[in-house]
């Protein structure tokens, strides 16, 4: 595959990124930035597998291929949304089994949503919910009920490499204006600019991004994953005492949220039954 040609940092994101690398003293996060790419995801997963350190950022005006979970497509149009992707090694990647590199995965998908949320409300003020496991939402309490609105998801992607390594790249879609999302979505999504009435400063989003990132990733490493997964319970109201609905190899299953554990699976008591979901499309109703 030919490599996207290499682009000059617009002067927002090279202040990002020297904010970033003063703020946690890690010179070796890097930030790169493309006018297009199929998926930032798939450029990070390349330069990953040629070595790149962690902390290897990319940032997309457009994606052509942009992908969410389950095969869904992430409409990528360009000037709309944010689309970055990170690179992330756990610690304990030697010999990780498959076992370990889903709990990493699951756990950096938690780690983006507090960073991203956290960054979201400092930079705008706004409210950014967290819905397991990887949506950014608004919420609102209209007179029909309460409706949440997306502005955002997470895709990590942990690729295992043998049992000799693994990394895990980080996707994150944040919808800038209405445009970022397809119109016939419009009753569940949502943009910045429609929430707080301008679009984001774009360098002081993404440096609070990658220093709450990088902050999380320390976390992880000194071994107090139960750190991130506190700051993401006290953003995620949706998390306890909501009714959702999954399906199981025997069938559909409806009960209430009871929160996450401390793998960051979401625990559901069906009748008195506790169920942990560890993946899967769950619906929330
Ligand atoms: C979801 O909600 O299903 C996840 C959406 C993730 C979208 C981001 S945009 C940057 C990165 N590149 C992709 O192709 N997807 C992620």
């Amino acid at each position: 595959m030919i490599d996207e040609p290499f682009e000059p940092l617009p002067p927002d994101l090279a202040a990002a990124l020297a904010h970033a690398r003063a703020a946690c003293g890690d010179r070796s996060l890097s930030l790169q930035y493309r006018s297009e790419v199929t998926s930032t995801n798939d450029v990070v997963a390349r330069l990953a597998s040629t070595g790149a350190a962690e902390g290897t950022t990319v940032i997309a005006d457009r994606q052509t291929a942009g992908r969410g979970r389950h095969g869904r497509t992430w409409h990528s149009p360009p000037g709309a949304g944010l689309y970055m992707s990170v690179l992330f090694r756990p610690a304990e990647a030697a010999g990780a089994p498959d076992s370990q590199v889903d709990e990493d995965t699951a756990l950096i998908t938690l780690l983006a949503g507090v960073a991203a949320s956290e960054a979201l409300e400092a930079t705008t003020g706004l409210r950014v919910d967290l819905k397991w496991p990887n949506d950014l939402v608004v919420e609102k309490q209209d007179p029909g009920g309460l409706r949440r609105l997306k502005v955002g998801g997470i895709l990590a992607e942990g690729v295992a490499i043998g049992t000799l390594l693994h990394h895990v790249v980080l996707g994150i879609g944040i919808n800038l204006r209405p445009s970022a999302y397809p119109p016939d979505i419009r009753d569940r999504a949502t943009s910045i600019e429609e929430e707080v009435g301008r679009g984001p400063d774009r360098g002081a989003l993404v440096a609070h991004l990658l220093i709450g990132l990088m902050q999380g990733r320390a976390e992880l490493q000194a071994g107090r994953a139960h750190v991130v997964l506190q700051r993401w319970r006290d953003r995620a109201t949706a998390s306890i005492g909501r009714e959702v609905q999954w399906d199981t190899p025997r069938g559909r299953l409806r009960g209430l949220t009871r929160g996450i554990d401390e793998s960051g699976a979401l625990l559901v008591d069906a009748g008195g039954d506790v169920h942990r979901i560890v993946a899967g499309e769950v619906t929330w109703l």
